[in-house]
């Protein structure tokens, strides 16, 4: 894989207080504006989630849920309050460390599953390894990475394939393979199923909840139909203040 300019070499550096707490996620006074000039769009007194918990949140358009979701992920820093991800400050953390954080504990998927399209499948799920610790993270990835690809029901040549040439159904579960391959203690995922017909969609879920099972997810959609795989259930609404210019 190319080499990238902008790694995080501290890899060490965080140690999940992995007994200390039971919580995945709490926030706390979290408040957040695009810019001094916009109104503020996330205004959430309290939350958390207990490592245990998985969460299905839905809510309407511009209510604010992948605003909060980037503000989880460390992409974008809260104006006010404080994230604590897995018993640890996080959202004040530097960008970098937040970077190093996120690699190590924290597995994506994105609505459009944002693999990098030249690059094969076995180097998109090898290149999160490498973030998160660097070589020997790519060897170790690259034991777990046959009983992935076969857990998930994709063929191991696959791996050989760039993920521009994939079809959607094989794409998604490459995602999950490249969100889930540094065993992360937390899984965000932000409408992933949106793409998908009704059957590739459950077995999506299916394959997603299988192969987390013991990580905290937080998984936002507008399908509320998607919710019976969850045991918590939000509305944005309930837990954001703001209301927005919502649809
Ligand atoms: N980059 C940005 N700059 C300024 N405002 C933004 C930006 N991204 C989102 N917003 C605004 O923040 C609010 C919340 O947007 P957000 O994308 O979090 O909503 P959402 O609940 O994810 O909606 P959807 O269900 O359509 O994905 C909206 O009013 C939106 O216009
Ligand atoms: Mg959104």
């Amino acid at each position: 894989m190319p080499d990238s300019p902008n790694l995080p070499t501290d890899h060490t550096s965080f140690k999940a207080n992995e007994d200390a707490t039971g919580e995945a996620v709490g926030l706390s006074h979290l408040k957040f504006a695009y810019s001094e000039q916009d109104n503020p769009v996330i205004d959430i007194p309290s939350w958390h989630l207990a490592k245990s918990e998985k969460c299905f949140i839905a809510g309407p358009s511009g209510a604010g849920k992948s605003t909060l979701l980037n503000l989880l992920t460390g992409t974008l820093a809260p104006t006010e309050g404080e994230i604590t991800l897995l018993g640890q400050p996080f959202s004040s953390l530097s960008s970098r460390k937040r970077d190093a954080f996120r690699a190590r504990h924290i597995g994506v998927v994105f609505q459009q599953f944002n693999l990098i399209e030249y690059l094969t499948v076995q180097q998109n799920i090898e290149a999160a390894a490498y973030f998160y610790k660097g070589k020997a993270g790519m060897t170790e990835a690259r034991q777990r990475i046959p009983s992935m690809l076969e857990h998930l029901q994709l063929s191991p040549t696959i791996g050989r394939k760039k993920a521009a040439t994939l079809s959607v159904g094989q794409r998604q579960r490459v995602a999950i393979a490249r969100a889930l391959i540094n065993r992360p203690q937390l899984l965000i995922a932000d409408e992933p199923t949106s793409s998908l017909d009704a059957q590739t969609r459950d077995q999506f879920m299916q394959l997603l909840l299988d192969i987390a099972q013991d990580t905290a997810v937080i998984f936002v959609s507008h399908d509320v139909s998607l919710a019976r795989y969850f045991s918590r259930h939000e509305d944005i609404r309930e837990i954001n203040a703001i209301q927005g210019n919502v649809q």
